[in-house]
């Protein structure tokens, strides 16, 4: 049976003459996401109205949502402002020894390759970076990387240049064997592609909610696992200590924390504006169901796909990839009109340096909108 979903365009602001393809940058807005913060603002307009127990019963309501998207548990679930806050969490609770190896792989996003290069240089370890021969699968290629030397592994489960798929089961797997630290940034498949946390099983969990979570900017997940719970925050405030619930006893300084992943929110992390929009775009999320969302953006980047096949472009195929993206190899020659020639068009992209396009689609995307792309590639590439 197919799990299909028609166009969900009406639930998003996107104009009807713009072609969108590049959600892995930035999600456009939901209206039920937009709702939801000026309802917001509105409220903290009269903080009279907002009692003790609002500063609690948001955030959890939302570190349930999230973790019914990993399959998880609300208790694991931390809320932090950026991918780099809970990669920083991961590296402030591991150890290496002096020469053990931190495995990343090659183009892996900035905020991950400077995180353990700063671990690196603090614990005298090694940064090992994987590339994958042709017609390897980074799969292979980072399982043929993994050996005892390694303590500290940090992977996506879809690479935020081109799509390429990962199976972080079998590293999960690999890593526990040769008792590595496994870190996972799952910044480019969250929302998009179905995980479970306890077949994976990582030790930290990274997300930011502003893509595939479709999400506010500066709202971000961290899932860590139960034997990390009892680590050390990065900073120390006052609501994440037990009973901060008692505002009267605040003064009451308390050494223990309140329980589970709890310890690792940041502060503010109420954020009264921020938290019920992010409420709105997992609670979306939730009733579309990820593997009919994953589903349908896979028929729109299939189309794509053999649409560039049969234009002499080189795409990245659907066995190698997630079902949500994709790069797409243009001739350098034509690069350098591409992406100014799309824009004018109103389709827009993201844009790999001078080799390719990356293209992300989402419910929103139209049969109109893969029409536009095609155009519009048609034109720049014979221009
Ligand atoms: C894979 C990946 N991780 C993380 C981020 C965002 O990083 P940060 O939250 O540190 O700004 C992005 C943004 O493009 C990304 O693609």
């Amino acid at each position: 049976m197919s799990l299909q979903l028609g166009s969900q365009r009406y639930l998003f602001e996107i104009p009807d003459d713009i072609a969108y393809f590049n959600l892995a940058s930035q999600a456009p807005q939901l209206r039920a996401v937009r709702a939801a913060g000026e309802d917001a603002l509105a409220a903290r307009a009269a903080p009279w109205h907002i009692g003790a127990q609002d500063w609690f019963d948001g955030v959890e309501q939302l570190r349930a949502l999230f973790a019914e998207v990993i399959a998880g548990d609300p208790n694991g679930v931390a809320l932090i402002p950026a991918t780099s806050y809970g990669l920083a969490v991961a590296a402030q609770n591991t150890t290496a020894r002096p020469g053990g190896r931190v495995l990343l792989i090659a183009d892996e996003y900035p905020s991950t390759v400077y995180t353990w290069r700063a671990f690196a240089s603090r614990h005298d370890a090694e940064i090992v970076t994987v590339v994958h021969e042709d017609g390897e699968s980074w799969t292979d290629a980072v399982l043929g990387a993994l050996d005892e030397q390694v303590q500290v592994v940090s992977l996506p489960n879809v690479r935020w240049t081109d799509g390429a798929l990962i199976d972080l089961e079998r590293v999960g797997a690999r890593a526990r064997e040769v008792g590595a630290m496994f870190a996972v940034d799952l910044t480019q498949s969250l929302g998009a592609m179905p995980f479970d946390v306890t077949a994976v099983r990582p030790d930290f969990l990274v997300a930011t909610g502003y893509k595939w979570l479709l999400g506010p900017f500066s709202l971000t997940y961290l899932w860590v696992a139960p034997q990390h719970r009892s680590g050390t925050p990065l900073e120390h405030n006052w609501i994440n200590r037990a009973d901060s619930q008692d505002f009267a006893g605040l003064t009451d300084y308390r050494d223990d924390f309140q329980p589970g992943a709890r310890r690792f929110d940041v502060g503010q992390r109420t954020n009264f504006t921020l938290t019920p929009m992010a409420i709105a775009a997992l609670t979306q999320i939730l009733d579309w169901e990820v593997p009919r969302v994953a589903e349908t953006l896979q028929t729109a980047t299939d189309r794509i796909e053999q649409w560039a096949r049969e234009h002499g472009l080189q795409p990245l195929a659907a066995r190698d990839r997630g079902p949500h993206m994709l790069e797409v190899g243009i001739p350098a020659e034509a690069m350098a009109r591409v992406p100014q020639r799309l824009a004018e068009n109103n389709v827009f992209v993201g844009v790999r340096g001078t080799t390719g396009l990356r293209i992300s689609p989402h419910l929103y995307t139209t049969d109109d909108d893969l029409q536009r792309l095609f155009d519009a590639l048609i034109g720049a590439l014979e221009a």
